[in-house]
């Protein structure tokens, strides 16, 4: 595996949105992904594999905090240790930003994304009744402190 981690560009957006469609009940736009690209206060990052996004992370910036609203590997790639590597470089640039702490919700019946949350460090701070649709769940709040 030729793994690299990258920003996303305006040629990874359609790699993107396919993923994102293949993975997720209520996905983002490609509008979303676009006003994420060309925020200053947004990025995306990319694993990129041989060249090709086989997942990727957007995180918001409201430094010294960060919210992480998406983050997906394409299906075929999950299990090798993709997505804890996109978030080991995701928080090196959080931190590199004056970031201190992330945020996240997750479904509370998404097993394999809350492993993942807790094995990175994030701490369960709360949870939001019906906070999800299509279908309705509850979604678990969580926190990471980046040790800086
Ligand atoms: C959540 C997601 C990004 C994880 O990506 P991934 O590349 O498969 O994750 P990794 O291979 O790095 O696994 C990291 C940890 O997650 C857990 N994990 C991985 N595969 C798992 C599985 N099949 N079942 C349960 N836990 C699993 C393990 O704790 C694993 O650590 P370990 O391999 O050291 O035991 C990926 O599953 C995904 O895209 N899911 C669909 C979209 C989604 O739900 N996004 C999150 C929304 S909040």
């Amino acid at each position: 595996m030729s793994l690299e981690f990258r920003f996303a560009n305006q040629q990874d957006l359609n790699t993107i949105v396919e993923i994102e469609n293949a993975s997720m009940s209520s996905p983002w736009t490609l509008d979303s992904y676009k006003e994420a690209l060309d925020s200053d206060h947004a990025f995306i990052m990319v694993a990129d594999e041989a060249g090709v996004c086989v997942g990727f992370a957007v995180f918001y910036l409201t430094a010294p905090e960060s919210e992480l609203p998406d983050i997906v590997v394409s299906e075929s790639y999950r299990g090798r240790g993709i997505g804890k590597l996109l978030l080991d470089a995701s928080l090196r640039e959080l931190s590199l930003r004056g970031v201190d702490t992330v945020f996240l919700e997750v479904r509370v019946s998404n097993e394999r994304a809350r492993a993942l949350y807790e094995k990175m460090g994030f701490e369960e701070i709360g949870r939001r009744k019906y906070f999800y649709s299509d279908p309705i769940e509850d979604a678990i709040c969580m926190r990471l402190e980046i040790d800086s």
